[in-house]
């Protein structure tokens, strides 16, 4: 058997390099930055710069509900049967400009039942909700399928409920 020569050059750098890697092992740099660094450098202690936006459920009546109508260029909110949908990324659809921006911040079953954004579509935001009751089935089928569209595209953010009633 012949026996390592820690003299060759060769070993003594391969040696060298273990020990370094050995106590870098035992003895891990703990230097921590001064400021949370807000970008992945080379340690896992870092924060986002901003918090990701959070989205509420909340409980809306007509009346808080009509000022998410997005004309202040802020979010955009519509309801269908109880259900207040965050449509703020469709805002092409539900902006000021957009063709369906009628149904913006107010109750908007009846238009999506009837398939019609006419303007006796909206209940008056004063006035006690929509209670529905003369819709066909075709018509209650077509609402239903608008909220399985707006559930599968946008959030539920809240419910509508009568106004005075939070
Ligand atoms: C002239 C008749 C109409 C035309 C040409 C039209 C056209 C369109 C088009 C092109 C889209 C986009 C589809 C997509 O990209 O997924 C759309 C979506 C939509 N339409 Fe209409 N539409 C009409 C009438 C109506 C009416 C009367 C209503 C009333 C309820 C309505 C409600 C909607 C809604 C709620 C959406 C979904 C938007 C979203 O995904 O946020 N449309 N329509």
């Amino acid at each position: 058997m012949t026996a390592i020569d820690l003299g060759a050059p060769v070993n003594t750098v391969l040696l060298l390099l273990i020990l370094y890697q050995i106590q870098r092992l035992v003895f891990p740099s703990v230097k921590s930055p001064s400021e949370t660094p807000n970008d992945f450098h080379t340690s896992y202690s870092w924060m986002p710069k901003a918090h990701p936006p959070v989205i509420l459920y909340e409980t809306y009546t007509p009346k808080t509900l009509v000022p998410f109508d997005g004309k202040d260029g802020g979010r955009i909110l519509l309801a269908i049967k109880g259900k207040v949908f965050d449509v703020t990324a469709g805002r092409n659809f539900y902006g000021p400009d957009g063709m369906y921006g009628n149904f913006a911040g107010r109750d908007a079953s009846r238009g999506m039942a009837k398939q019609s954004f006419d303007v006796e579509m909206l209940t008056p935001i004063d006035q006690a909700l929509d209670k529905l009751a003369d819709l066909t089935p075709s018509e209650i089928e077509n609402m239903n399928g608008w909220i399985d569209h707006f559930s599968a595209k946008y959030i539920v953010c809240g419910e509508l409920v009568e106004n005075d009633s939070i």
